[in-house]
């Protein structure tokens, strides 16, 4: 039997890959490259070969990551549970797409993926998968038994890889696990289960320095729009994966876009993350702005209020969904008008707005002027109150307030 491996090089899926080795499969490993900042991509592949695997690829998807998957989530102002810009979530069905792209090409009939039986991401992978290919069988070990009875902790699979001969990292000495890509990095476990280990002063972040050591004045950036896709960073065009990457690097230094939170997983327990999203915080921030010079009120609203179910619909998994080609489909025509010019203040985390610009701006100085004069004209005001009151007189008439 032929499979691919959702691979990433590390302990888990290293091990996956030499256990589906030893039940004879032909392992294709497929390392998809979504910008992870702090991985040794030729060490990686190397390493898989070395376990077995038939074959082992590395596919660049960073810019399709970017472009068509966090570029539109960041236009829904996504956040699950108000706080988490779904980083992981993002990633997990473009990973399973590119898998599947590749057992199509090997002719695997099987997708194995290193995601546990307790978490969000064997969603995302399995919804992805069933979706874009219904025959493809999905094989996560962590699922099943006899795999858990072999490995029920990390020492056992450090002793398995040295019997093996495969190369344990150093750094798996952490105190918790990490998912990096160039959208974010998201710690999770060890340590962090308890909540009363401060996060921020655990975890080694990957690309921000901690607000408290962030330098001690403030840096402006420059991020312009067209039609709610960023373009340019400081007057400089950029493709989307490089704007990313070139405000991770500004954000990080300054110390934005920490999270730490309690979330509800799709299985339904509780659980405790830490991310780092220094760029895409500072692409939700600046976004914003320009949207409000340009969108239309009712618009903004109906978008703000559908958001939470994009969010809740991405970290559940449903990319590849009809509800959320229609979301898709919307944000396309909503982000039309979003063109326009941004410039922030970053000081230790924070982030201020210094000006911004729009050649579509609805924002009118003449008609919101408190001056005299204008295109408003204030005894309008009287005859809109008191129709917007009606309703309200005769409830009042029927039912008199206390008060
Ligand atoms: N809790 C986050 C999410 O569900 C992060 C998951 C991290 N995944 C991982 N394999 N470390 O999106
Ligand atoms: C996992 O369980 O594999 C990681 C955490 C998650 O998917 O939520």
């Amino acid at each position: 039997a032929s499979c691919v491996l959702a691979y990433s090089g590390g302990l888990d899926t290293s091990v996956i890959l030499s256990w589906l080795v030893e039940r004879g499969y032909d392992v294709h490993a497929v390392y998809v490259d979504l910008g992870q900042p702090c991985e040794d991509r030729g060490a990686i592949l190397e390493k898989a070969k070395r376990i077995g695997a038939k074959s082992a690829r590395l596919v660049d998807a960073k810019e399709e990551l970017c472009r068509d998957f966090a570029f539109p989530v960041m236009q829904w102002d996504a956040r699950y549970e108000g706080v988490y810009l779904l980083g992981t979530s993002i990633a997990r069905p473009l990973i399973a797409k590119v898998c599947l792209q590749v057992a199509r090409e090997v002719g695997a009939d099987t997708f194995a993926h290193g995601a546990t039986g307790k978490g969000n991401d064997q969603c995302r992978f399995q919804l992805a998968a069933e979706a874009l290919q219904p025959g493809i069988k999905v094989l996560a070990p962590w699922r099943l038994a006899e795999f858990r009875e072999k490995f029920p902790g990390r020492k056992e699979m450090i002793a398995y890889c040295e019997q093996k001969g495969i190369p344990v990292k150093a750094t798996a000495a952490k105190p918790y696990s990490s998912d990096e890509n160039c959208l974010h990095i998201s710690y999770e476990a060890g340590r962090l289960e308890d909540l009363s280990v401060n996060g921020v002063e655990l975890v080694e972040f990957g690309m921000t320095t901690p607000p408290q050591r962030a330098p001690d004045r403030v840096e402006k950036v420059t991020i312009a729009f067209e039609s709610g896709v960023p373009t340019r960073v400081n007057g400089e065009s950029l493709s989307a994966y490089e704007i990313v990457n070139r405000l991770n690097q500004i954000g990080g230094r300054n110390g934005v876009g920490l999270v730490d939170m309690v979330e509800n997983r799709f299985v339904g327990m509780k659980s405790r993350g830490v991310y780092e999203a220094p760029g895409m915080t500072l692409l939700y921030f600046a976004h914003r702005q320009i949207e409000q010079l340009t969108l239309d009120r009712d618009v903004m609203h109906l978008r703000d209020r559908l958001a939470p179910e994009v969010a809740e619909l991405v970290y559940y998994g449903f990319w590849y969904s009809a509800k959320m080609d229609a979301f898709l489909a919307m944000i396309r025509e909503i982000q039309k008008p979003v063109t326009g010019e941004v410039t922030l203040g970053l000081y230790k985390g924070n982030i201020f707005v210094d000006r911004r610009t729009s050649p579509n701006s609805l924002y009118d100085e003449g008609i919101a002027t408190m001056e005299a004069g204008g295109d408003y004209n204030q005894s309008d005001a009287e005859g809109f109150l008191r129709i917007q009151g009606l309703p309200l007189r005769v409830q009042a008439r029927v039912r008199p307030r206390t008060y």
